[in-house]
């Protein structure tokens, strides 16, 4: 199997595009938009799209987490993402923490582009990939024996290639380690969408954020890349996303992103797409799948739409999802 994105809603967004012609510069109603989008040249983002795109953000984690539009920031696919945050947060030669076995592209996006050194924090297939503690803290602690400066760590979730999701007590026990040792936590969360199990970052935030303890994160550390190349196969137009909790990294990767801006007429397409409700309550409760309403995911987390055709009647994302997971390079 050779795709990692989803192919299995192209039939709702061109339906959504018929129903909203004007969102396209290529057609007769959308024409008279070509100036505007041939002139824009602003890093800042039109905001009805960042306002979808925040909605769009939620929705894939099943509505439990809001996200603030101001604080997102598009860029040229995760792949582009990955490099700006890497030049924001990290100095050549400095290093990010990364559990095995990784997305060969960070070594290009990170260590080719930025310098930055990738250190393993080997997992085991024993225990299914899943990042253990004692293998976090030992990672950290060899790689400061070795006088290497660690700055982050760096964490697929779910995983490629091997698919594994982590639960919400190891990666609230991660964040905990990050904060205490004061690295940057970043989450690459372009598969998150239409898995069951799944937890994010940005739950753990909202939830550290409402406990208001004693113990409390530090949100400047903590930050998500996002794309639509996975959740919905638009790998052609390239949405990647930064979302970060820091105002000064939103702030400096925002500046960064017009080394690769995200072009005027994708932003168009895809905001009026994730505007339409009739598309987005097709795509998160998949009433057209043709599978029985009882049996459909409830709670805005329809596997249906997501991988569903590689999925087995138990709705266990996981296990197939596995394999349909390869690397580009
Ligand atoms: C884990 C992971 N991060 C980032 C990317 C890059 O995604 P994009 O196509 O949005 O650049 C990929 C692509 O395969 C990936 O698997």
């Amino acid at each position: 199997m050779g795709a990692t994105g989803n192919h299995l809603c192209f039939d709702l967004v061109e339906e959504s595009q018929k129903r909203n012609p004007g969102a396209s510069i290529c057609a007769p109603e959308g024409v008279g938009g070509f100036k505007d989008a041939a002139i824009l040249q602003d890093y800042h983002v039109l905001p009805q799209f960042r306002n979808a795109m925040a909605k769009f953000m939620g929705k894939v984690r099943g509505d439990r987490v809001r996200f603030d539009p101001d604080r997102i920031v598009m860029v040229g696919g995760a792949a582009g993402a990955h490099e700006i945050i890497g030049f924001c947060l990290v100095d050549p030669d400095e290093a990010l923490l990364v559990p095995t076995s990784y997305y060969p592209g960070y070594y290009h996006y990170l260590s080719r582009r930025v310098g930055v050194k990738l250190v393993p924090i080997e997992c085991d297939s024993a225990n299914n990939f899943k990042l253990r503690m004692e293998d976090l803290e030992a990672a950290y602690e060899m790689a400061k024996q070795n006088n290497i400066q660690v700055k982050g760590l760096l964490l697929t979730n779910p995983s490629n290639p091997s698919g594994t999701i982590l639960d919400g007590d190891t990666l609230r026990s991660i964040a905990a380690f990050t904060n205490e040792n004061n690295i940057h936590l970043i989450c690459d969360d372009v598969y998150s969408a239409g898995k069951p199990d799944y937890v994010s970052i940005a739950e753990i935030v909202d939830e550290d954020r409402k406990s208001g303890g004693s113990n409390s994160l530090n949100l400047d550390l903590i930050h998500i890349v996002h794309s639509l190349s996975k959740d919905m196969g638009f790998t052609g137009l390239q949405a990647g996303i930064i979302y970060s909790y820091s105002d000064v990294v939103v702030n400096c990767v925002r500046k960064m992103s017009s080394f690769g801006l995200f072009p005027a007429q994708a932003q168009n397409v895809i905001g009026s797409v994730l505007s339409d409700e009739e598309f987005m309550v097709e795509l998160f409760l998949g009433a057209k799948t043709g599978i029985p309403a009882e049996k459909r995911r409830s709670g805005g987390r329809n596997v249906k739409r997501f991988f569903s055709l590689l999925v087995s009647d138990k709705n266990d994302g996981t296990v197939l999802f596995k394999s349909c997971l390869v690397s580009r390079y």
